[in-house]
This record gives C-alpha cells, sequence and structure tokens, in this order.
C-alpha cells in the first residue's frame, strides 16, 4: 500500500474548504489508491466551524482518508505537508479599498509562506486559490525562497474548465471532447481565454473550435466575456462564490500536475514566468502547460495574432500593477 500524502487546505472552515476536503478524502484529487492525511488550517473565530467539519469527515468513514489535522496553528497545519492548497484568505467587504484588501492578504501570504519554507515536506507542490491569487502566489514564493519558484501555482483551472464549459454548451457537444483552450494571464476579469488553438473531438477526427462555432463576434466577444465573468454571475444566482466548481478545478490541477496531462491536452495554471511569449519575467501568470513526472512545462510555440498579443499585455499590465500595489502593503 502506499504510504499517505498530508494535503493542506487552508481556509478550511469556508465554503470552498467544504467542498474541497471531501473531494480530496475521496481520491479525486491525487486517485482511488493514494491514501490521505488532510491538514485544515482556519483563523481562530473559525476554529468551532472546522471542528464540525472535522467531525463530517470522521463521520463519512473515508477508506483513503488516514487523518485528520484540524488546527488554528499555522506551524502545524504546514508541518510535513507534500500538498498545499492555500484558500484562506481576507475578503473584499464592501467599501473597503483595493489597497486595504491587498494589505491584508499580503501579510496573510507572507506569515504562512514561512510556515510552509520551515515546516512543510521538501518539495511541497503549492497551489494558491484565495484571490487575488495570483499575487498572493507571488508573495508566496518571495517569502518562501527555499521552495522552489516551480513549485508554486495558482488556480485559473477553473475558469479553463469554464470555457471549456462554454464551448460545449455552444456546440451541443460532450466537454470531453473539447481541449486545449487556454487562459492567459491573471484570475480577474482581465483574464483572456483563446480558442484559437482548441479543438473538438468529431466523428470526422479532431476540428478546431474556432472552425466549428463559426461565429468569430461570438467568440471574440460574448464567449470571452462571460467566462470572465462567470464568477461575478454565479454569485449573483447563489448569493455564494462559485465553491463546488472552484473545489472541482483544484482537484483537476493537482491531480494533473501530480498524474500528468494526457497526450496531445494542455490545461492552464497560474506559474512563475520566465518570459515565454513575451510575458514579463517575475509574475504569476496563467498559461497552457502540460505535466509529466510531477512537473509543469509551459507549451511554447503557439502562434499569437494581434488580437491575442493586446489581451495578453492587458492582463500582463494588469498583474504588474498589482505586483507594485502588493510591495507598497509590504513596506
Ligand atoms: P470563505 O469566506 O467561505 O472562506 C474563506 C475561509 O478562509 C474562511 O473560513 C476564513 O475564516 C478563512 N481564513 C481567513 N483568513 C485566514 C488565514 N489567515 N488563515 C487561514 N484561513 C483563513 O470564502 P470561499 O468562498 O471559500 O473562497 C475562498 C477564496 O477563494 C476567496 O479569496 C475567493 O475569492 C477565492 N476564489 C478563487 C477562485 C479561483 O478560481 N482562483 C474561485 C472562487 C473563489
Amino acid at each position: 500500500a502506499k504510504d499517505p500524502v498530508r494535503v493542506l487546505v487552508t481556509g478550511a472552515a469556508g465554503q470552498i474548504g467544504y467542498a474541497l476536503v471531501p473531494m480530496i478524502a475521496r481520491g479525486v484529487m491525487l486517485g482511488p489508491d493514494q491514501p490521505v492525511i488532510l491538514h485544515m488550517l482556519d483563523i481562530p473565530p473559525a476554529a468551532e466551524a472546522l471542528n464540525g467539519v472535522k467531525m463530517e469527515l470522521v463521520d463519512a468513514a473515508f477508506p483513503l482518508l488516514k487523518g485528520v489535522v484540524a488546527t488554528t496553528d499555522a506551524v502545524e497545519a504546514c508541518t510535513g505537508v507534500n500538498i498545499a492548497v492555500m484558500v484562506g484568505g481576507f475578503p473584499r467587504k464592501e467599501g473597503m479599498e483595493r489597497k486595504d484588501v491587498m494589505s491584508k492578504n499580503v501579510s496573510i501570504y507572507k506569515s504562512q509562506a514561512s510556515a510552509l519554507e520551515k515546516h512543510a515536506a521538501a518539495n511541497c507542490k503549492v497551489l494558491v486559490v484565495a484571490n487575488p491569487a495570483n499575487t498572493n502566489a507571488l508573495i508566496l514564493k518571495e517569502f518562501a525562497p527555499s521552495i522552489p519558484e516551480k513549485n508554486i501555482t495558482c488556480l485559473t483551472r477553473l475558469d479553463h474548465n469554464r470555457a471549456l464549459g462554454q464551448i460545449s454548451e455552444r456546440l451541443n457537444v460532450q466537454v470531453s471532447d473539447v481541449k486545449n483552450v487556454i487562459i492567459w494571464g491573471n484570475h480577474s476579469s482581465t483574464q483572456y481565454p483563446d480558442v484559437n488553438h482548441a479543438t473538438v473531438k468529431t466523428s470526422a477526427g479532431e476540428k478546431p473550435v474556432r472552425e466549428l462555432v463559426c461565429d468569430d463576434a461570438w467568440l471574440n466577444g460574448e464567449f470571452i466575456t462571460t467566462v470572465q465573468q462567470r464568477g461575478a454571475a454565479i454569485i449573483k444566482a447563489r448569493k455564494l462564490s462559485s465553491a463546488l466548481s472552484a473545489a472541482s478545478s483544484a482537484c483537476d490541477h493537482i491531480r494533473d500536475w501530480v498524474l500528468g496531462t494526457p497526450e496531445g491536452t494542455w490545461v492552464s495554471m497560474g506559474v512563475y514566468s520566465d518570459g515565454s511569449y513575451n510575458v514579463p519575467s517575475g509574475l504569476i501568470y496563467s498559461f497552457p502547460v502540460t505535466c509529466r513526472n510531477g512537473e509543469w512545462a509551459i507549451v511554447q510555440g503557439l502562434s499569437i495574432d494581434e488580437f491575442s498579443r493586446n489581451k495578453l499585455d492587458k492582463t500582463a499590465e494588469e498583474l504588474s500593477e498589482e505586483k507594485a500595489l502588493a510591495y507598497s502593503c509590504l513596506s
């Protein structure tokens, strides 16, 4: 039998946490033969709720779940973890300035970076979900210099999956037959959902999405804004954030990173830019990636037309501004 993998979920008493921990305990993230020990962190005001989640995990009697650590102590939470899913953060409240929210999250990610750096297992893989996800991941990277930068990522797989979903609905095809959309840039409304290299499996072979949809006005307009605004649309409908799909996509992100992407398929991940596609280095930016042997690599050599170039640059600009704002909160 395999040794258990220790998976940290911060903000585990929150909405996404409540959807995510049972998925992990059922093997959705790491596979049906991989035992897990869950480490759950939240803050003292949520301690009682966190304990309630722990009680439910016990009650669900998950065969793969070999232990649960539920704590408000970051050091205890981070000790020995192989995978860290960072969902905890400070939400923007009505009337708050952007800078105030950034400042709160910068201080959270700075201190949790130190706890991970000192206490996590060697080669721990980190996924930041909490917003502003790219910039929180960047701060985490800066304050955990001994964790390799390739191990620090943020979630844009939800946006990627939303794009697959929109194409599948539009063409009335199975979502599993659509692949290779790309989310470029920030997990925000400036992200660029790109279908220029996306295909659909049909009885006549793989066909480009652009050819099948045959409506550039929709693909360059409503499709993009629907994906960009989907989070807000769900909050409006549910009066709560998109916890189910965020949790599911976080499992997809880690599963593909650890177990690999299928041959010929790429996925979107927010990763530390190496300057590929002329994206400024030093930002956490969402790229198309393939994964093998537990490592991601940016897909190279895709053609970028002028429409796309403009959109790649816009979202990079926003990330540079966020980075500057985050740094101004440090001083
Ligand atoms: P929520 O408010 O229900 O849960 C957040 C939890 O984090 C709360 O239990 C809170 O007590 C905890 N928390 C706050 N500060 C913490 C700290 N310092 N350490 C540990 N835990 C802490 O929010 P929800 O809906 O679960 O969303 C979580 C985050 O994920 C938000 O920032 C949200 O914007 C983001 N999000 C990101 C998505 C993505 O695709 N990247 C998609 C959907 C949400």
